[in-house]
């Protein structure tokens, strides 16, 4: 079973490790029927408290699709995840977020079956999953996309929208003989997958190899891919990560649909400004453990989240502008500040800048 977590990367930014092999073009968001607006008003416009009690971690949802218990994975001393309780809300968009090496690659990997904890427990739609592979996992409705994409270069787009379908007869030996008996699925499958591709945008590279894509595209084939299941949870580590700023509100967009559609989803990122834009929740790891959760907002302003991306400057408020001014110029006086040396809070500060511009 292959393994994907990632050693912390100090000093990236992120979105700098992908290349970009071709140019992107942007994207507009996804039309909607009449039906489609009726359900989508109904997942995006319901407010209700998503906690069940106080946003703390840990904290019990009103309505969780994901339950994690004790999940624990060390690597050698390093305890990578030590989550002793953790919920995911459905048909919301959380963010889990955390400095680099914080544990969040590892408890994707650990919650859909790519990697084994040593100890824990963790149910979906109220089914244990501890022990399941990861093809029944996503076969059960839960998918996840990688930081690195994991698209296969020498298939065509179209070929790997195929793989990641469910129910194909035409792979038992005996059947592949008989064509009648796969045809059928197979015809059903290219048309979910033209339809997934056209909603995408990339229905015109159908043809091509996957590895002609740009990081962009490749992250959106991915994401496309991932829909075959017709999943609901979707899991995108680093959604953004390498992706040309011409992409990135079709990214956004899409991960908005996903919602509007009834999908819960979880995504890791680095980029404070989309965690705040699209996430209706924020779960906030740190040296493997849930440190924080709540709104975005409130989330920014916590302690813990401060103190586990500014280590000792404790006294800047990440919801506030005024605060990453003042973060900066107690940076510049630091040449021991790591952020100085393009840390994982300095993308924060760009962006937080443009923005208020
Ligand atoms: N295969 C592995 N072998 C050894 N250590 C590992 C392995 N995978 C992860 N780790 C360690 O586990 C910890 C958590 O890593 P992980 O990749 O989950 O962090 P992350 O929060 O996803 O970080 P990033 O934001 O950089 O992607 C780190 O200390 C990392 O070095
Ligand atoms: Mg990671």
């Amino acid at each position: 079973m292959s393994h994907q977590a990632q050693s912390p990367q100090p000093g990236r930014r992120p979105g700098a490790h992908a290349a970009e092999p071709a140019p992107e073009t942007a994207v507009e968001s996804v039309p909607s029927s009449h039906e489609e607006s009726w359900a989508a008003n109904k997942y995006m416009t319901d407010d209700r408290p998503i906690a069940a009690d106080t946003a703390a971690p840990g904290c019990r949802k009103r309505d969780p699709i994901l339950i994690a218990s004790n999940v624990t994975r060390t690597y050698g001393g390093i305890n990578a995840v030590d989550v002793e309780h953790v919920e995911i809300p459905r048909n919301k968009i959380t963010a889990l977020i955390g400095p680099n090496g914080a544990g969040k690659t590892t408890l994707f990997n650990l919650l859909t079956g790519f990697d084994t904890p040593q100890s824990g427990e963790w149910r979906f739609e109220d089914r244990d999953l501890a022990g399941v592979s990861a093809y029944k996992v996503a076969r059960l409705g839960m998918v996840r996309t990688f930081q690195l994409t994991k698209v296969m270069g020498k298939l065509t787009v179209l070929e790997n929208m195929r793989l990641g379908a469910n129910e194909q007869p035409g792979e038992a030996l005996r059947r592949a003989l008989f064509r009648p008996l796969w045809k059928k699925r197979e015809n059903e499958i290219t048309e979910q997958a033209d339809a997934l591709l056209a909603k995408f945008k990339l229905d015109t590279k159908r043809s091509d190899y996957a590895a002609s894509l740009s990081g962009g595209q490749r992250k959106l084939l991915e994401m496309a891919r991932a829909l075959m299941v017709n999943p609901k949870l979707v899991m995108l580590d680093e959604p953004m990560a390498g992706v040309n700023p011409a992409l990135t509100q079709s990214l956004l967009d899409h991960i908005k649909n996903l919602k509007a559609e009834g999908m819960t989803v979880l995504f890791v990122e680095h980029d404070m400004h989309m965690v705040r834009h699209i996430a209706d929740w924020v779960i906030v790891m740190a040296e493997g453990k849930v440190v924080a959760e709540g709104p975005p907002g409130e989330v920014m302003k916590d302690q813990a989240v401060i103190d586990a991306y500014l280590g000792a400057h404790h006294d800047v408020d990440l919801g506030d502008s005024e605060g990453f001014e003042k973060l900066e110029a107690v940076l510049e006086k630091d040449p021991e500040s790591d952020i100085q040396g393009g840390e994982s809070l300095a993308p924060v500060i760009i962006e937080e800048r443009k923005d208020t511009a």
